[in-house]
């Protein structure tokens, strides 16, 4: 029994907590639901926002039409092809940490570096989510998706989602136009771990651990995360708020003269990718607080509420930190979170 809520807060559905109002809200915990509530005179009559964990998102204001929450749950592993390697198969209602958990207790391996990152299983694949070293992409196997102009389901393949950095095809050409219902990961029981980021390295040995287990990698994760990222249950943020931004190598090297201690990581033959981070944090804004809300003390990449800011005072704030990052380095930085 599908139920319309109206003038609903959204603030416990976006990690920002930001309280704005939706006109109309309901959830949705199988295909039935959804189709009921696309059938209702409030879907018909409005615009629709799909929310899976509301993680990426700055809401500037009320939104004037239909939130859909996806509520869709369960998890499953399917042998695959070869001894070794397993499908696993998450309804995108899912927490991305609790599939995370899920694979790890099956002895699975892949996605242990993404352990931790806030927002659904749905929301993973729209924004090819990625840490320390691995992105959702390198482990993609598939996903089920409702088309919501003919009701049918479409399998997407890795290809069909034509993954980037922080970007799919659902940012892009197909926005709004399907409701992910389903993700399939290929994960495998002896993969090599990936330890290569230099802080998980420090972690492990820190721990006195030589042969790490997936767990062990899992834990490491979630010890640099919760050393360096706010927890948006304490401080409402969307994690990153810009992408770390590519520019080319002409342009890098005379950076790398001006700044020689630039961080910045190869991205292709012509180009570099430098970090945000870093950009922001020499502007001068890490730790910048103004009245209740700011950038973090330690990662000036994420933007904070402390509780009780309006959506439109971030996006200002972000607008300044662009325009200062410019004028410093002559670098456009874009937003990785989505806002509305
Ligand atoms: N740095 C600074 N100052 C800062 C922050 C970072 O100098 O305030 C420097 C660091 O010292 C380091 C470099 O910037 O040399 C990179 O920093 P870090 O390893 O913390 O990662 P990041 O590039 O800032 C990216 C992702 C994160 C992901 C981490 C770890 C993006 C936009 N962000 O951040 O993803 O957790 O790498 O893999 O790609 C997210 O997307 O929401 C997110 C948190």
């Amino acid at each position: 029994m599908i139920s319309i809520q109206s003038d609903f807060s959204l603030k416990p559905f976006n990690t920002f907590g930001i309280d704005v109002k939706a006109k109309y809200f309901a959830r949705f915990s199988n295909l039935k639901e959804l189709e009921e509530i696309l059938n209702s005179k409030e879907a018909m009559q409005h615009e629709h926002l799909v929310l899976g964990g509301g993680s990426n998102l700055l809401l500037t204001k009320n939104f004037e039409g239909l939130v859909l929450k996806n509520e869709m749950k369960g998890m499953e592993v399917i042998p695959a092809s070869s001894h070794d390697a397993f499908l696993v198969k998450s309804f995108a209602g899912e927490l991305w940490h609790n599939l995370v958990m899920f694979s790890i207790e099956q002895n699975l391996a892949g996605i242990e570096n993404m352990s931790l990152i806030p927002g659904s299983v749905g929301a993973a694949p729209m924004q090819n989510i990625g840490a320390y070293g691995v992105e959702v992409k390198d482990v993609f196997e598939s996903l089920e998706a409702f088309e919501i102009s003919t009701g049918k389901i479409k399998t997407f393949s890795k290809e069909e989602c034509q993954f980037g950095y922080r970007e799919s095809v659902f940012k892009r050409a197909l926005k709004n136009k399907y409701i992910i219902i389903s993700v399939t990961l290929l994960l495998h029981k002896k993969a090599p771990l990936n330890t290569t980021y230099g802080a998980i390295n420090d972690e492990l040995k820190k721990a006195g651990i030589n042969t790490p287990t997936i767990r062990d990698v899992s834990n490491a994760v979630i010890a640099i995360r919760k050393s360096k990222l706010p927890d948006p249950a304490e401080i409402g943020n969307a994690g990153s708020f810009f992408k770390n931004p590519v520019i080319s190598k002409a342009d890098f090297e005379k950076l790398k003269n001006a700044y020689p201690d630039i961080p910045s990581y190869p991205s292709g033959d012509n180009h570099v990718k430098l970090a945000a981070g870093w950009l922001i944090e020499k502007a001068g804004w890490k730790g910048k607080t103004i009245s209740n809300y700011g950038v973090h003390k330690n990662q000036a990449l994420v933007l904070v509420n402390y509780g009780g800011a309006q959506g439109s005072e971030i996006y200002n704030l972000s607008e300044d930190i662009l325009q200062s990052v410019k004028s410093m380095f002559g670098v456009e930085l874009e937003r990785e979170v989505n806002i509305l």
